[in-house]
């Protein structure tokens, strides 16, 4: 896995900072106060921070905005980071004000000089998820992470207020990994095993092969896998840190190493991108981590299905008809709507195995979902106000963005088939809606249920608020944040 940058808490030493070699960051107020080490920095770099506040250098700026003074005299430091944050800044500034830094770290190791920040775990965090990179396939440069030593108040209590901050980045790293690393590396089985590696953070895992899926009548997700040389796989992820007998909350993910589009082939330009349509399930498998490095108080199940669509002599065709678990017959109309194949039998399996509290399911699911959206948001879709609200809530205070579309009997109505209970395409109207009334159908009327297209939110082509371009996590903070909710009180 892609290391996180290392961090550490220390005492406050002001003594140490002017020998410091790598980037050292300073905290200024926007009204342009400064702590103790902001002093001692002014001091050594003969009035400079003084003189940026007498410019009025800081009006421009806004909170969680850092400056950078790059080879500061007076110090040893390559970088000096001048972060405009209140004492008592709140999550979004402190977390964006480590995303800048984030941004610049590189292999450099930091010094933080946090003594009179609030929340400086969120700081670090900010800093944590934006140091991302994904080069594990560049052969060139050897990269070693970079560090963080921030300097504190209370280091004791700060060092374990940041172990489920530091949870949460595993998780998120984790994620990305699975959705950077290409089909050729990440197939089905690959994905299995590092899921079923995660056995050693206390998770219980099962994973079923195509033969036993069969046994379970599958027929949709099996549908999928067919044409494939890599064979489908169902990984269970079980974490229970709750009280036994306590049902536990379902997480559901689309798991397609790669989507050629199947027999209803995508056109070439933009396929490579297809080697992030197992980002749902990247995304419960990466929250199963931090649930099981945190030690969630809280009973959780993940369930992934794990396929690829590939086109074959033996791959399904348009108008074929299977049947999956639950028992209603499907008309493969598009073999590109494959995502939704795979989720049939999961949810169905999910709450027949497990009889979950709710479930949220996560799937790149539609490319209808990024028209609506763009890259800003993903949608939710649910048959329950209250699930709902508790995952847009979740979204909300961890800055990441979700917008709730509509579900109804129309848009169920666009999926009938004629020969079969339902077609798995219901063309290009309303795609994102049409997409989850066909999996509305295989979730119990009493089921609390959301659904999340993540399409445009699991890999974007330019930077996020938490990550440089590429795999986001997006939906790791969210979901783990839910679970602290609901399920921890
Ligand atoms: N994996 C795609 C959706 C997708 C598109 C995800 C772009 C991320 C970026 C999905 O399997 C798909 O192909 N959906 C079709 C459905 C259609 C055939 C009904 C789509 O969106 O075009
Ligand atoms: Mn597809
Ligand atoms: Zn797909």
């Amino acid at each position: 896995m892609t290391t996180p940058v290392s961090v550490a808490f220390t005492e406050t030493d002001l003594d140490a900072i002017a020998s410091a070699e790598g980037r050292v960051a300073v905290c200024i107020t926007p009204e342009g106060k400064l702590d103790q080490a902001g002093r001692r920095v002014n001091r050594l770099t003969k009035g400079t921070l003084a003189r940026l506040i007498e410019a009025g250098t800081l009006e421009k700026k806004s909170a969680g905005d850092v400056l950078t003074l790059d080879w500061p005299a007076g110090m040893a430091a390559k970088a000096l980071d001048i972060v405009v944050l209140p004492r008592n800044a709140d999550i979004d500034a402190s977390r964006r004000a480590g995303v800048a830094l984030g941004r610049k770290i590189g292999d450099a190791s930091l010094l933080l000089l946090g003594g009179s920040l609030k929340r400086p775990v969120e700081v670090v965090l900010g800093t944590v998820l934006r140091a991302y990179e994904f080069s594990v396939h560049k052969t060139a440069e050897a990269k070693t992470p970079g560090s963080i030593t921030a300097m504190v108040a209370k280091p004791d209590e700060v060092r374990t207020e940041a172990e489920p901050a530091l949870a949460v980045a595993e998780g998120v790293f984790f994620t990305r990994d699975l959705v950077s690393e290409p089909a050729n590396h990440l197939t089905t089985t690959e994905f299995a095993r590092r899921i079923a590696a995660m056995q050693d953070l206390g998770l219980k895992i099962t994973i079923l092969d195509e033969a036993e899926m069969e046994k379970l009548g599958m027929g949709a997700l099996l549908s999928v896998s067919l044409g494939s040389a890599t064979p489908g796989r169902l990984a269970v992820m079980e974490w229970q840190g709750g009280a036994k007998g306590d049902a536990p909350l379902a997480l559901v993910g689309k798991g397609v190493v790669f989507d050629t589009g199947g027999i209803s082939l995508k056109p070439a330009q933009g396929m490579e991108d297809m080697t992030m349509d197992m980002g749902g399930a990247g995304v419960v498998a990466g929250v199963m981590r931090t649930l099981a490095r945190r030690g969630a108080k809280a009973n959780v199940v993940g369930l992934v299905g794990l396929v690829e669509n590939m086109p074959s002599d033996r791959a399904t065709r348009p108008g074929d008809v299977v049947t999956s678990m639950k028992g209603d017959t499907i008309e493969v109309i598009n073999t590109d709507a494959e995502g939704r194949m795979v989720l049939a039998d999961v949810l169905w399996y999910a709450q027949e195995t497990y009889k979950p509290r709710g479930i949220i399911d996560l799937a790149t699911l539609t490319g209808a979902a990024i028209v609506a959206l763009g890259h800003e948001n993903a949608a939710a879709l649910s048959t329950d106000d209250t699930l709902c609200d508790a995952v847009l809530k979740a979204a909300k205070s961890e800055g990441e963005g979700l917008w709730r579309l509509p579900l109804g009997k129309a848009y169920a109505d666009m999926m009938k088939s004629q020969i079969a209970d339902v077609k798995n395409s219901g063309g290009r109207p309303a795609g994102t809606i049409t997409a989850a009334e066909f999996l509305h159908r295989f979730v119990r009327d009493d089921m609390p249920w959301v659904h999340l297209d993540i399409a445009g939110v699991a890999s974007v082509k330019s930077d996020t608020t938490y990550a440089p371009k590429g795999a986001s996590g997006w939906g790791v903070m969210t979901l783990n944040r839910l679970v602290a909710d609901m399920c921890e009180e």
